[in-house]
């Protein structure tokens, strides 16, 4: 986690730095920090809070001078979030200045060789040991900055994307990245830095994203060079065109990038489908699959790997894949995965969903499968994201960039693909006749309309909002495909809002969850007209005897639940399957609404990060 930004060039470095930290807060805002070169001395702010403190207190302790500067956002893994703990961490001597995002599992053994050889050090933090252990290679190895990065990097055992300058060579800054994500901006005689390519978006397109052990040294006036770290091999930059333009990555009128995304669904579905989905010749066309296809075709079962969202994104696809596809599947946490020993063959395929495509979990088991034979498929939102080059291959959601740290448009878009990918599936197989698949399409094409429904109900959800607001507790329950709904739901409503929410699979109420409720309760049940509607109308019969709050989401025109409910809010009706693309929408802007009636921070919600990088 973390964000990271550097400038080399000739304009001010520091505007560029705090407004591309602003666009990296969604990786985390415990802390922040600058360091500017103005051409004698470097400038050192840092301060615990966010990237508007930290402008804040800059703009009133130090110069801002310089061309040359690196910054950070934090979110803290050794060393509690406070002032001193934040980067960028200076060397001993003070010559040389380091942001890190990432961890150094074996710094406390690299610490006290340190100490031992007289290093002095003032945080908890790993970082002040790496820069230490740079400066330390330099002293006694006599080496130039690149080099001696490139031999303590050999030493440290770890994830990292870092950024490194030195005060007595103020025209070069050293970058390495090995676990966590790393892109270089290419200006006219200027470089960037960033974690990811948001910072420098208004000033080039052309960007080079690292490998894992990689490092480059960005001189002014030179080319990029970069270099493999374990053994020196000289690799070659492969400069990518970016598509992103810059209002995709702000707030377009909007109080919160996630209500800015919530409304982006429509289009965002639509984009992810486009070119995909050909209605008119009864045909899914998706490059990443077509090549690939009897691998996938002849799969003994999928294991889909996720975390957070995704992994509801994957639950609702284990789903559409066995109920229309007919092929087994097993939804992990890439968590658990990674580290259960898990029975995997040549024969199966591997899903890594992931919006950011950069989760550190879901990489390893991606690794891990691909050692064992596994054929792996990645579902990312991010072009060019570690996943999405660690995967065999892959499909892209074209949701955008996803700012606010709760995910809403990018769970949409990997169902989608998902769907897309099912469908395809089930057709090749002969599940489906040519008749049932078109009316499919069909059906998918109308969702973006659908969704856009859908969303017309946020007034009435507002209202609902203000009278729940308050509550302490709140259950979620769905059945089937709408199950994983009721757990992201759930998600939703805790992390943004801080209140305790659980979702439940509407049946299981009764073994446990039924205790909870009284007339404080408020349970969202999901209960649109197809698959399990009956069995749902009963469960609210026993919530309503035992006085729960209801607040239904059901299918246009619905009258049964309507009497039974507190509140109902529609959404228009469609497939079964496809269901959990509209549901998700009232649960997305209830959430949104309590969360901001509550004060909260909706985009940054405490504690949490949109890309977690470290396991
Ligand atoms: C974090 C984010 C979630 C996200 C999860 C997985 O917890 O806050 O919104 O669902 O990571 O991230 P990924 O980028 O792999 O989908």
């Amino acid at each position: 986690m973390c964000g990271i930004v550097g400038y080399i060039g000739h304009r001010d470095a520091y505007p560029i730095i705090v407004k591309g930290l602003q666009r990296l807060e969604y990786r985390g805002y415990d802390s922040a920090g600058i360091a500017l070169f103005d051409g004698n001395d470097i400038n050192l702010s840092k301060t615990k809070g966010k990237v508007e403190d930290l402008k804040q207190k800059s703009e009133a302790t130090i110069s801002l001078e310089g061309t040359l500067g690196i910054g950070h956002t934090r979110w803290a893994t050794h060393g509690i979030p406070n002032d001193v703990n934040s980067h960028p961490h200076y060397s001993n001597s003070g010559d040389l200045v380091i942001i890190h995002n990432g961890i150094i599992e074996n710094y406390e053994s690299l610490k006290k060789e340190l100490i031992n050889r007289g290093y002095v050090f003032t945080s908890d933090t790993d970082t002040e040991v790496l820069v230490n252990l740079i400066e330390e290679v330099q002293k006694s190895e006599g080496a130039k900055l690149g080099k001696a990065v490139q031999i303590a990097l050999n030493q440290a055992v770890g994830a990292y994307a870092i950024a490194v300058f030195d005060r007595k060579k103020p025209d070069e800054i050293v970058v390495a990245k090995l676990g966590s994500p790393l892109a270089i901006g290419i200006g006219e005689n200027e470089f960037f830095i960033a974690s990811d390519a948001s910072p420098f978006i208004e000033f080039t397109n052309n960007a080079v994203y690292l490998e894992d052990e990689e490092m480059a040294i960005i001189r002014l006036g030179k080319e990029i060079k970069l270099r493999k770290i374990k053994d020196d091999a000289i690799a070659y930059p492969n400069i990518l065109e970016l598509q992103m333009n810059l209002e995709e990555i702000e707030k377009g009128g909007y109080d919160h990038f996630m209500l800015k995304e919530i409304y982006e669904q429509p289009r965002a579905i639509m984009d992810t489908y486009r070119g995909r989905l050909l209605a008119g010749q009864s045909l899914i066309k998706m490059a990443g699959v077509d090549q690939h296809l009897e691998k996938i075709l002849n799969a003994n079962r999928i294991i889909i790997v996720a975390c957070g969202t995704s992994w509801h994104a994957g639950l609702v696809a284990e789903y559409i894949f066995e109920d229309l596809a007919r092929i087994p599947v097993e939804v992990e946490y890439a968590s658990e995965f990674r580290y259960r020993n898990p029975v995997i063959t040549e024969n199966d395929v591997l899903i890594a969903i992931s919006q950011s495509g950069e989760t550190a979990d879901t990489l390893a088991a991606i690794k891990l499968a691909k050692e064992k034979g596994a054929f792996v498929f990645g579902v990312c939102n991010v072009v060019g994201s570690s996943i999405a080059r660690e995967t065999h291959a892959g499909a892209y959601t074209h949701a955008g960039p996803e700012i606010g740290v709760a995910s809403t448009k990018a769970f949409t878009t990997q169902i989608t693909v998902l769907t897309l990918l099912a469908l395809k599936l089930a057709k090749e197989k002969g599940h489906f006749s040519t008749s049932r698949f078109h009316e499919y399409l069909t059906e998918l094409e109308t969702i973006p309309a659908k969704v856009e429904k859908a969303l017309e109900a946020n007034p009435l959800v507002e209202i609902i909002a203000d009278v729940y607001k308050d509550s302490t507790n709140c259950l979620y329950l769905g059945r089937g495909y709408n199950f994983p709904v009721a757990l992201e739901g759930a998600l939703k409503l805790k992390e943004i809002s801080y209140i305790h929410a659980e979702g439940y699979p509407a049946a299981e109420m009764k073994h446990g969850p039924i205790a909870l409720i009284d007339e404080q309760m408020p349970v969202i049940v999901i209960a649109t007209n197809k698959g399990h509607y009956e069995k749902v109308v009963s469960n609210i019969q026993e919530i309503k005897s035992r006085k729960g709050k209801i607040i239904a989401i059901v299918t246009q025109g619905d009258t049964q639940v309507r009497e039974l409910a507190d509140h109902v809010i529609e959404v228009p009706e469609t497939f079964e399957s496809l269901t959990p693309l509209l549901t998700t929408i009232p649960l997305q802007l209830l959430s949104y609404h309590i969360a901001v009636m509550r004060g909260c921070n909706v985009d940054q919600p405490r504690n949490l990060a949109k890309s977690v990088t470290v396991e």
